[in-house]
């Protein structure tokens, strides 16, 4: 009985098991794994990449997380195709030559996160292809041939984060283009054939944090390009070798943390775009013909930590170039033609733990002793400076030299004006006077001058400091007379030497040029000037300024009387008429008792006008 029980119970808990294991066997195998695939049923993933595939297979396994299409012969997405798939993750479709996508081509794939069409012939997204991915949260559309984003091409794409368009060809990019795109973080556009930025279709953008511009098509990026991007955090323009200037404004409303311009055509630093930016940590200006670096225009951007300029063509990095920059920390100018860098162009030398140096002409002088004694704290990036302009130190790394060298190595000599003897520059007033200044020293001395008042001459004007060390006076002048001092310093010291100029005043002779006949002259009573010095006047002047002096009187007397009729007439109490009493003497001294009659009888009558 009991073994009859237990027989029974065997046979049910087999027959349990056999369903069981039918059923999880079907659930394996019920799917069947399309031919030209190849199925990891683990990980629910369909790899049909490189499968000749004309189009995309149907009975496709529904529970299918990552569909791999790439690299195939594909060239529509029809109408809901992918409808059997909700619990697809990722679907990849590039690499193959889809030119066209329906409406509603993805319609049912609720739970898709990524899509990827990169590399296909998309020339147009028409509206509501992409109706129906609610949780779609990257799109790469990049390397196709579209033309133009229209009115609410992405308008379903609500959970969308990210969108990969480079490498197209677009032209016009509508105002409502990116209407609905509330989740948009970071957005990656080609710009070659557009002339300008899309300014308003940005202005849907309120949430977008990375903004990636290639190849934009235009050499001026005008002002107020992205006024609605507040939030924008990360601006990189790259590879647009026709930009050649932001104008003053055309940052203005961004609140950027990292800024890149590379590849470009800028000559020199935007100091004046940048200016808002007061929140800027990294600036890469790297490949963009930039010369200079100038000192103390970087003032603003108190929080800029990175300065990337690799491949410039920068000669000069004036010393305070970095002033204010507390928090500045990495360098990087490898591959420029620098002869050197000096530490006055720091804020602070011992902030800096990054530098590139290497492939620049450097001179290895005195003025790069500052980099010696941090060489251990300093990364150079695996490539620490060369020297390559003095011959015994030619291609020595600076990390090479020990101690004990040097103090030999890495030297400056002080600067030695060679023209020594005192000089005295004679001239007639009228003439051009050049006094020379030679000076010798390592590094070359820049020459300086000052003017008798101790002021710096500029290279340009009529007292010109030129850039041979020599100082030009065109059209002396009495006045410029005194003593001139020409400064030579370099990163070593200074030499200075006086000269000075004399300039003789014209001869008062019949010689001077613009006397003529018929002038009189007068010495000026000006005490500032030489008592030489003369005014001249002549008689047809004299009686130009009288007539005019005569005219301009009447016409004033005039207007005094046209404004007192109008002040008269514009008083409506005032009576008109005037009268006037006058007694002549005799009257009065012979009639004593008749006085009334008299008066009544002398009186008159005036109208004003
Ligand atoms: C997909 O299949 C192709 C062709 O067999 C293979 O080369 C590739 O490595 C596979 N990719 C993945 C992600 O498994
Ligand atoms: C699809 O397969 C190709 C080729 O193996 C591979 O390069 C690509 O990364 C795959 N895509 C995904 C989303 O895994
Ligand atoms: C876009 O610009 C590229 C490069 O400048 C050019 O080859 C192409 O013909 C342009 N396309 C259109 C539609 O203008
Ligand atoms: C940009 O704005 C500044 C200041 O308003 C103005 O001086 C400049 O001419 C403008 N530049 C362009 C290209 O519109
Ligand atoms: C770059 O700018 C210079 C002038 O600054 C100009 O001569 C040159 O043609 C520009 N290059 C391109 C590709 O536009
Ligand atoms: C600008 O950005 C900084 C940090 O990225 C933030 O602290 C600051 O509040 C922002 N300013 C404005 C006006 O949004
Ligand atoms: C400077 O930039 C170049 C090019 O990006 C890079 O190769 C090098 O390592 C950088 N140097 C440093 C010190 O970061
Ligand atoms: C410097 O240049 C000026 C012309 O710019 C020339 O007159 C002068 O002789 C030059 N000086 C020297 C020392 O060569
Ligand atoms: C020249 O050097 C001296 C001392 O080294 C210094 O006091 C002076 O300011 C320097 N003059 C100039 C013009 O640099």
């Amino acid at each position: 009985m009991f073994e009859g029980i237990a027989v029974l119970r065997w046979l049910c808990w087999g027959a349990v098991y056999l369903l069981a294991v039918s059923v999880a066997l079907s659930s394996e195998t019920l799917p069947p794994c399309p031919q030209s695939c190849r199925c990891n049923a683990a990980l629910q993933e369909l790899n049909c990449s490189g499968s000749q595939l004309a189009r995309v297979p149907d009975d496709l396994p529904p529970n299918t997380k990552l569909l791999n299409l790439t690299r195939n012969r594909i060239t529509a997405l029809v109408q809901r195709k992918f409808q059997s798939l909700p619990q697809l993750l990722d679907l990849d479709l590039s690499d193959n030559i889809v030119a066209v996508m329906e409406v509603e081509a993805f319609l049912g794939l609720e739970r898709l996160v990524t899509l990827r069409l990169a590399r296909n012939r998309l020339k147009l997204i028409p509206v509501g292809v992409f109706a129906g991915l609610p949780k779609l949260k990257l799109l790469d559309i990049s390397s196709n041939e579209i033309l133009v984003f229209i009115d609410f091409t992405f308008r379903h794409l609500t959970a969308l984060q990210f969108i990969k368009a480079t490498d197209n060809e677009l032209v016009f990019i509508s105002h409502q283009a990116f209407a609905g795109l509330t989740s948009l973080h970071e957005l990656h556009l080609d710009g070659c054939n557009l002339t300008a930025v899309p300014t308003e279709a940005f202005t849907q953008l309120s949430g977008l944090r990375s903004l990636h511009f290639h190849q934009l098509g235009f050499a001026t990026l005008q002002n107020y390009s992205f006024r609605q991007l507040g939030r924008l955090k990360e601006l990189v323009i790259t590879r647009s070798r026709w930009l050649e200037t932001l104008a003053a404004n055309s940052l203005f409303g961004l609140n950027l943390t990292s800024l890149t311009i590379k590849q470009c055509n800028l000559s020199a630093v935007p100091y004046v775009p940048l200016h808002p930016l007061v929140y800027l940590v990294y600036l890469d200006l790297s490949f963009n013909p930039i010369t200079d670096i100038h000192g103390n225009l970087f003032g603003d951007m108190l929080r800029l930590r990175e300065l990337h300029l690799v491949g410039c063509s920068l000669l000069r990095i004036e010393i305070e170039a970095f002033k204010g920059l507390a928090h500045f920390k990495l360098l990087n100018v490898s591959g420029n033609l620098l002869t050197t860098l000096e530490a006055g162009a720091f804020h602070s030398v011992d902030n800096l733990r990054t530098l590139g140096l290497d492939n620049n002409p450097l001179a290895c002088d005195c003025r790069l002793l500052w980099v010696v004694p941090r060489r251990q704290h300093l990364d150079f990036g695996g490539n620490p400076p060369t020297c390559s302009t003095s011959v015994h130190l030619q291609g020595r790394y600076v990390l090479d030299f020990t101690e004990a060298e040097l103090p030999g190595l890495l030297t400056c000599r002080p600067p030695r004006i060679l023209n020594r003897k005192p000089q005295e520059v004679k001239v007639d007033q009228g003439h051009t006077a050049v006094m020379y200044c030679i000076a010798e020293g390592d590094p070359v001395p820049s020459v300086t001058w000052l003017s008798p008042q101790l002021k710096t001459l500029s290279p340009i004007g009529r007292i010109r400091a030129v850039s041979n060390g020599s100082l030009e006076v065109h059209y002396a002048q009495p006045q410029d007379s005194g003593a001139y001092l020409c400064v030579a310093s370099n990163a070593a010291g200074n030499d200075s030497l006086p000269v000075s100029l004399h300039v003789r005043v014209f001869p008062s002779s019949s010689k001077n040029p613009f006397r003529l006949k018929g002038w009189f002259t007068f010495p000026s009573a000006s005490p500032g000037v030489n008592g030489n010095q003369i005014i001249t006047f002549d008689v047809r002047t004299l009686l130009v300024v009288a007539t005019i002096g005569l005219l301009s009187f009447f016409s004033s007397v005039s207007v005094c009387f046209i404004f007192m009729f109008f002040w008269s007439k514009s008083k409506g109490q005032i009576k008109h008429t005037a009268t006037i009493a006058y007694v002549p003497r005799s009257t009065v001294a012979s009639s004593n008792g008749g006085k009334g009659n008299c008066v009544e009888k002398n009186r008159f009558t005036m109208k004003l006008i």
